[in-house]
């Protein structure tokens, strides 16, 4: 399966000049997105084909990139083949992916994805650290909270939080300032 474990692998996914964390599920060793209408990464998709998955440890990346876009600076250009992709600047490792829409339902469309190219960049090792986790967990509550302001969610955020400030780095805690400007009214 490349760079990609069994389960729900949570990358950042790049098109065009887009990007947005997204999970790539793999289960019997193909891989799959489910993507929402209304989001970019499917519009692209649907236009031009391709997507990248960048798999990258920086927790402020994944808020900015859940709520908002990216200068154009964070990007580069990078060939598969006879594709031209973009992906991030600073990831450490990322796979380009022909895609095809399998399936699109009235809510989201699931996308197989044939790898094409991959590459490791970095090979450092990132011991498992509890507040980058909870940022990742709070980042996707935050993204549902923003649409339906339900006061659970608000709970499980402020839960994760809790986590972030006891266990993370100065990143985590910086991408979590920036989670609590986004979802704030
Ligand atoms: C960790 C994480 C995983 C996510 N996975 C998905 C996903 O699999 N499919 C999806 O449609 N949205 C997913 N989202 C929400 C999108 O990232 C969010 O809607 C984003 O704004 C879409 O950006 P875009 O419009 O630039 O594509 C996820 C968010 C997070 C934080």
């Amino acid at each position: 399966m490349g760079l990609l474990g069994e389960g729900i692998n949570e990358i950042i996914a790049t098109t065009r000049n887009n990007a947005a964390p997204i999970g790539i599920i793999v289960k019997d060793g193909s891989p799959k997105m489910v993507l929402f209408h209304g989001t970019h990464t499917l519009e692209n998709i649907r236009s031009e084909g391709w997507v990248v998955a960048n798999i990258i440890h920086d927790p402020v990346i994944y808020v900015k990139t859940a709520f908002g876009d990216l200068p154009e600076d964070y990007f580069c250009n990078e060939t598969a083949g006879d594709m031209a992709v973009k992906r991030l600047k600073h990831s450490s490792a990322w796979i380009v992916f022909k895609t095809e829409i399998e399936r699109d339902s009235g809510e989201a469309a699931i996308v197989r994805l044939v790898p094409v190219a991959e590459e490791i960049i970095d090979n450092r090792i990132y011991p498992v650290n509890r507040g980058f986790n909870s940022i990742i967990e709070a980042t996707v509550h935050g993204t549902r909270y923003v649409m339906t302001r339900d006061p659970q969610l608000k709970q499980l955020i402020d839960h994760h939080a809790s986590l972030v400030r006891k266990c993370g780095g100065s990143r985590e805690k910086e991408a979590l300032e920036l989670l609590f400007e986004y979802i704030t009214e």
